[in-house]
């Protein structure tokens, strides 16, 4: 089973590379996305490190001046109807030397200071010169990784407690998660923005698992008022519909800086800095994302102060952080053996990206329902990360047999596997790399 997943994955990864970035599925996203670089780069590491270092700079090298990492960097040879929202709707000025309208304005989940962490650790196992290689790129990128926390740490801090805010579903990576029902429901649905725009997702995908037109004449809206606003993330609260802190995000946002730790050793910076901004973010997740009634993590609405009430995959991401306290671990834990995530003990599967046991679970409906292999790739890294050993490994078992089984889709039906959206999804073939060769258990992970 092994040999034959390797080498279906890999030959995905060889299909989406596209001269200097990776497309996360030649079809129906047909450019480079911000969070997908980073999963990809993780399991190509193994396969082909010039490629997974290659596409972290391209990445890189479209960063905004003021720090932010864009969600998508276009492709200028990729027609403008390719995809919808395209660079024009997008109209980014021109900066940093590059032509206008080569990137959105919004951001994705910080996991890149991860990715090139893992992808040095890997280069040793290709010689000397991938192992030169290394050193190079992770000293060109580590000034870039500082500048998009930072970014992400002071201009995104809405609430001023110490989390970095998102101001559209998409900065997530959980575009159509319910974890944003409640702040959505507030935003202004224009439906004329849809006759004035066609999506080229329902042209290229099943609408019945995609996105609602309701939804998404509110995500053009707050796109548009964002862009209007310049991308400015002055006065957000007051300014924007669409303030939340995700706990996923945040998660993530402070991994990252555990990473960096590790980055700076290896480039002569001071890893102390990163290593109090990592327990400053986990304190303020602890404190202001969890929910004492439920036990569980929530986003929070910036402008209401009000946690959401559906418990969603995001909320499990948190496990990922060594210094949460080990009742809010735990508490984790037990969410995800409930009923409502079904560890693969219960169900031989993955966790789905919402309850289970809610009215509005939907098997089809993209994070509404449906498995996600990089969200069930971060929980089983915080179950390493806490010491629950032999529940990452069911975990992993679960992921690697649901893919061999079904293929390396874009998401999965949580109820029967069946493997649904794109058909070769890059990411997740680069993390049934991952999964295989089992080599990215984090330092700072519990023994048992
Ligand atoms: C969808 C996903 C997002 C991903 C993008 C490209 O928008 O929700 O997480 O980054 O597709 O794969």
């Amino acid at each position: 089973m092994s040999a034959d997943l390797w080498n279906s994955a890999s030959s995905v990864l060889d299909v989406n590379w596209s001269d200097d970035h990776m497309v996360p599925s030649r079809r129906l996203y047909p450019h480079q996305w911000s969070w997908d670089a980073a999963f990809i780069a993780i399991g190509l590491a193994y396969v082909n490190p010039s490629r997974a270092w290659r596409d972290l700079r391209s990445l890189f090298e479209a960063q905004w001046p003021d720090g932010r990492v864009p969600h998508i960097v276009f492709d200028p040879r990729t027609a403008e109807g390719d995809y919808f929202p395209g660079p024009g709707f997008w109209n980014v000025p021109a900066y940093n030397g590059r032509a206008a309208r080569g990137s959105t304005g919004l951001v994705q989940p910080p996991l890149h200071a991860i990715a090139a962490w893992e992808v040095y650790r890997r280069a040793a196992a290709h010689g000397a010169a991938a192992a030169h290689e290394a050193g190079d790129e992770l000293k060109w990128l580590y000034p870039r990784l500082v500048a998009q926390q930072e970014y992400l740490s002071r201009r995104r801090d809405a609430a001023g407690e110490g989390l970095a805010s998102i101001v559209h579903p998409w900065e997530s990576g959980l575009d159509n998660s319910p974890s944003w029902d409640t702040a959505m429901s507030a935003v202004p649905a224009d439906m004329g923005l849809l006759t004035r725009y066609t999506r080229r997702d329902l042209e290229v995908a099943d609408a019945s698992h995609r996105p609602l037109d309701i939804d998404y004449a509110r995500y053009l809206g707050l796109v548009l008022n964002y862009r209007d606003g310049g991308y400015s993330d002055t006065a957000l609260a007051q300014r924007h519909d669409f303030v939340v802190e995700c706990p996923s995000f945040n998660a993530i946002l402070a991994a990252a800086e555990l990473a960096l730790v590790h980055i700076a050793e290896v480039v002569g910076a001071d890893p102390e800095v990163h290593r109090e901004r990592a327990q400053r973010i986990t304190a303020a997740i602890s404190k202001h994302l969890w929910d004492p009634q439920t036990r569980t993590f929530r986003s929070r609405d910036v402008r209401t102060k009000t946690l959401s009430p559906a418990r969603c995959v995001n909320g499990l991401v948190p496990l990922i952080l060594p210094d949460l306290p080990d009742h809010q671990a735990a508490a984790i834990m037990a969410e995800a053996a409930s009923e409502r995530f079904g560890l693969p003990e219960a169900t031989g599967l993955p966790v789905p990206s919402y309850d289970r046991t809610a009215t509005d679970f939907d098997t089809l409906r993209y994070w509404r329902g449906p498995i996600w292999i990089n969200v069930n790739w971060l929980l089983r890294r915080g179950m390493l990360v806490h010491g629950y050993r032999g529940e990452a490994e069911d975990l992993r078992m679960a992921m690697i047999r649901l893919i061999h089984r079904s293929g390396h889709y874009e998401y999965f039906h949580p109820v029967t596997g069946e493997g649904i959206g794109a058909p070769t999804f890059s990411w997740t073939a680069a993390l049934s790399l991952d999964l295989l060769a089992d080599r990215s258990v984090p330092a700072y992970a519990r023994a048992a």
